[in-house]
């Protein structure tokens, strides 16, 4: 048989599950089955500003139904935005009632078995998780069912209700690692959960045993940290995170939609600080950074460069995906470099610039996001050094001893920000250029002298790759590598530009 609508009796939403009163459209219904009709209502709910629209359908003898309910706010664009949703959803109702509709005939003519209940049913409701002027957030609730079998699934949509931009979920969050975190809670509480529902499993210990294991099968796959698995989020103004899984994405179907609840406090980290404020949630404390006790504000090896022949490395622009490399490289050969970093990229990679440190490497300021300071208003200038100071010390609990600012760019104008020594460089390689192998390691090696500082960037992987035949020829010429420190003849004055010893 290929139509099994007779045998398997429709999930009927009791009315107690609406979130508003639908008794008013209930009532505008023809008593008959008989004709389609339409019944569009509008109704006021117990939130400011906010009313109900609902379209209900009764299509072919009442054997497609269809109700779809969502908000109509006081600000257009959000309004278009939710009525295009529901015609999409109207749009589907259509092709499927029309579909199961002639699945119904060709049934009707073969057996003569007469339809009880609707082949097409699509039910959208709503609820608002929170509310307050600036944001709106909304709940829906979809079950659609064809043939009789029934499906549900949830999704929610924050509004700026000034903008009236939706707001992705993303944004709710700060951090990148949101998706992974909430993955790895929801994870837990479904554990624990599904040890709770197998106490009550009627079983052998090893048939539990194997519900547990296929259970977090199950659950691994449906939390899988993708935009899709958490498209289930929202809101309570009580400062609560629901998760709701689709039907099947965490469980049995039998189990229907499968919520979980997160404090927000428990995810503070993870927070915008405009969602903490909204919930008046205490922006997390800070974890304190481990400074190794050998940091010191300059690094300096004890060679003496007025009699040994030296020579300083240094790299700009990251810390990149290649730092690390480089760090091991120059682990490896002993030799100490200066790295002149971007307060953006440390910010994403704290780890390398504690690796910088802790290896013995000397970490100057390159400013927050490589503007040339010439071009920048006085207020921008302070906030390029300083910004990127602060979260240098952040991390490793000492501020940068000098700057390098980008393309080596520098007027009077920018000097009175800076209050430590400018370091520029005596050998540019051009490595960004991307020349040849060998033709990088001939112009990082050959035009170099004692009291020389080579520029590189750790951010291209040929430089980071030509590093080990560069530190082997100028070993190979006398050269001691030493730190921006070593070279350059102390004291130094805040403001002025250096270039070699
Ligand atoms: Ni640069």
């Amino acid at each position: 048989m290929k139509y099994a609508i007779a045998a398997v009796a429709l999930t009927v939403i009791p009315a107690s599950v609406w979130f508003f009163n639908t008794d008013q459209m209930r009532t505008m219904m023809p008593a008959d089955n008989t004709t389609d009709i339409e019944v569009i209502a509008t109704t006021t709910s117990k939130y400011d500003n906010i009313n109900v629209k609902t379209i209900e359908r009764r299509e072919n003898e009442g054997r497609s139904l269809m109700s779809v309910a969502f908000p109509v706010t006081e600000n257009d664009s959000i309004n278009t935005i939710l009525e295009v949703q529901a015609n999409e959803f109207i749009a589907e109702f259509e092709r499927v009632a029309t579909e199961q509709e002639e699945l119904y005939q060709d049934y009707l003519a073969e057996t003569g078995t007469v339809a009880n209940s609707a082949v097409a049913n699509f039910i959208q409701h709503f609820d608002v998780s929170f509310a307050n002027k600036k944001y709106l957030s909304i709940v829906f609730d979809r079950y659609i069912s064809t043939g009789g079998t029934g499906n549900e699934s949830t999704f929610a949509i924050i509004f700026n209700r000034q903008t009236g931009e939706g707001i992705p979920l993303a944004e709710v969050f700060s951090s990148e690692k949101y998706l992974t975190e909430l993955s790895n809670i929801a994870r837990e509480k479904l554990y624990q959960r599904t040890e709770t529902l197998a106490q009550a499993l009627d079983g052998t210990e090893l048939a539990i045993k194997e519900y547990i294991e296929r259970s977090k099968e199950t659950i691994n796959n449906g939390t899988e940290p993708t935009p899709e698995n958490f498209d289930g989020m929202f809101i309570s103004d009580d400062g609560t995170l629901t998760i709701t899984f689709d039907k099947y994405q965490v469980g049995a179907g039998s189990e229907g939609l499968v919520s979980i609840e997160i404090h927000l406090e428990e995810i503070a980290d993870l927070l915008a600080p405009e969602v903490r404020d909204i919930f008046s949630i205490a922006p997390p404390t800070p974890v304190p950074v481990k400074v190794p006790a050998s940091v010191q504000p300059q690094v300096t090896s004890g060679v003496d460069c007025d009699i040994a022949k030296c020579v300083a490395l240094t790299f700009d622009d990251g810390p990149s995906v290649y730092t690390a490399t480089l760090l091991d490289t120059l682990d490896k050969y002993n030799v100490p470099a200066t790295f002149f970093v971007l307060g953006r990229s440390s910010q994403i990679q704290p780890d390398t610039i504690t690796r910088i440190v802790a290896d013995g490497h000397e970490l100057g300021n390159h400013t927050w996001d490589h503007k040339d300071l010439r071009t920048l208003s006085d207020a921008d200038i302070d906030a390029q050094l300083q910004r990127t100071d602060d979260l240098i010390e952040s991390i490793v609990g000492v501020r940068p001893q000098y700057l390098r600012p980008p393309y080596g760019a520098i007027n009077n104008v920018v000097r009175s920000y800076v209050d430590v020594p400018i370091v520029l460089w005596t050998v540019d390689p051009e490595d960004w250029k991307r020349p040849p192998h060998d033709e990088l390691i001939r112009r990082m090696t050959q035009p170099v002298k004692s009291g020389y500082i080579i520029l590189a960037h750790d951010i291209h992987q040929p430089t980071v790759a030509a590093v080990p035949e560069v530190i082997a020829a100028l070993q190979a010429e006398g050269y001691t590598f030493v730190t921006v420190s070593d070279i350059l003849r102390q004291p130094l004055v805040p403001g002025q530009a250096y270039r070699q010893r």
